[in-house]
């Protein structure tokens, strides 16, 4: 069987990193074989809602580069649509999607655009025509819903859902693991961590951000936290073994002397094991390069380093 992801173009590289961490939380080691925006493995995935830079997943039901000559082993046994992506080249959406409808349609099923129970999906990739049906929508929709205006808690330090998620699975941490951000701010990351079943633990000197990461986790359902008062350099020694560190420096007023939360951040990882993923405001710190570069508006540019 196979899979096939259909990734954000918005930052491949970034949605192909995510996807490959992604899969190493799920012990998956296969590597994904990518063509344009898509990624295809053979390994039966599991968590596929922790993906934040993918559209959709669908199974593999054939390829052909002449849906003429195209007949499917398999055929929906009830209702269907037929969605035609063009990722590559160009083509009549609405003629291939009817063409496709033509081949699967048995006197056993029917097409239903409105409700169907089962939605296929035709990517072109210039001569090449991949289809697959549906096994999960990613609907980006609900990372939304938890913008930071939208929680008990908000402050403007606070990180996108779907970057905090991103990073999350750049840390590659599975389900039941720990994950620590020493700079937790409103909990942007955290709550992620705690919607992928990953035990959140994080430290911020301020008092108000320990209340508010808590009353935002807990909005969320996510009860099994520890958040602490305290200073990032102490973080690891009262948290123990964690799995990984993912973290969003502080930038401007709030780190405060510049090179002392970079003096410091680095104490804190340099003898830590595990996976660190953060994201900085500048492309080099110590002798570590940033491995994406993400625009977020004019004038705001953000680097994520992920190590080990
Ligand atoms: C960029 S914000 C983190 C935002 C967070 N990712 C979120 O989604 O809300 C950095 C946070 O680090 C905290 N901070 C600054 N210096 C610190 C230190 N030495 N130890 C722990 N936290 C610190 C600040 O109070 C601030 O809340």
């Amino acid at each position: 069987m196979t899979y096939t992801y259909r990734l954000a173009g918005e930052n491949l590289e970034l949605a192909e990193a995510e996807l490959e961490g992604f899969l190493k939380s799920q012990r998956i080691d296969e590597k994904p074989e990518t063509r344009n925006r898509l990624a295809e493995i053979d390994s039966e995935p599991n968590q596929l809602k922790r993906l934040a830079l993918t559209h959709e997943i669908t199974q593999k039901i054939g390829e052909t580069s002449n849906l003429d000559n195209f007949t499917p082993d398999w055929t929906p046994e009830d209702s269907f649509s037929v969605k035609c992506k063009i990722l590559e080249g160009e083509a009549d959406n609405q003629r291939i999607e009817e063409k496709l409808g033509e081949k699967l349609s048995t006197e056993n099923n029917e097409v239903d655009l409105e409700n169907p129970e089962t939605e296929i999906y035709v990517y072109v990739l210039g001569g090449n025509k991949i289809i697959g049906k549906l096994v999960q929508d990613i609907d980006r929709g609900l990372f939304n819903k938890r913008s930071n205006e939208k929680r008990p808690f908000s402050s403007p330090v606070s990180l996108d859902p779907v970057l905090a998620r991103v990073l999350v699975n750049l840390s590659k941490t599975p389900a039941g693991g720990k994950l620590l951000d020493p700079f937790c701010g409103t909990g942007g990351i955290l709550i992620e961590a705690g919607l992928c079943g990953i035990q959140p633990l994080g430290t911020d000197t301020k008092k108000e951000m320990v209340k508010g990461t808590k009353e935002n986790l807990e909005k969320y359902g996510i009860i099994s936290h520890e958040i602490s008062q305290k200073d990032a350099e102490k973080s690891l020694s009262k948290f123990g073994n964690v799995d990984a560190i993912v973290t969003d420096l502080p930038y401007g007023k709030a780190s405060k002397v510049e090179g002392e939360i970079e003096e410091k951040f680095l104490d804190l990882i340099k003898d830590f094991d595990g996976k660190t993923v953060f994201m900085y405001d500048k492309p080099n710190l110590g002798d570590m390069k940033a491995e994406f570069e993400i625009y977020v508006h004019k004038n705001l540019t953000r680097y994520i380093y992920s190590l080990r």
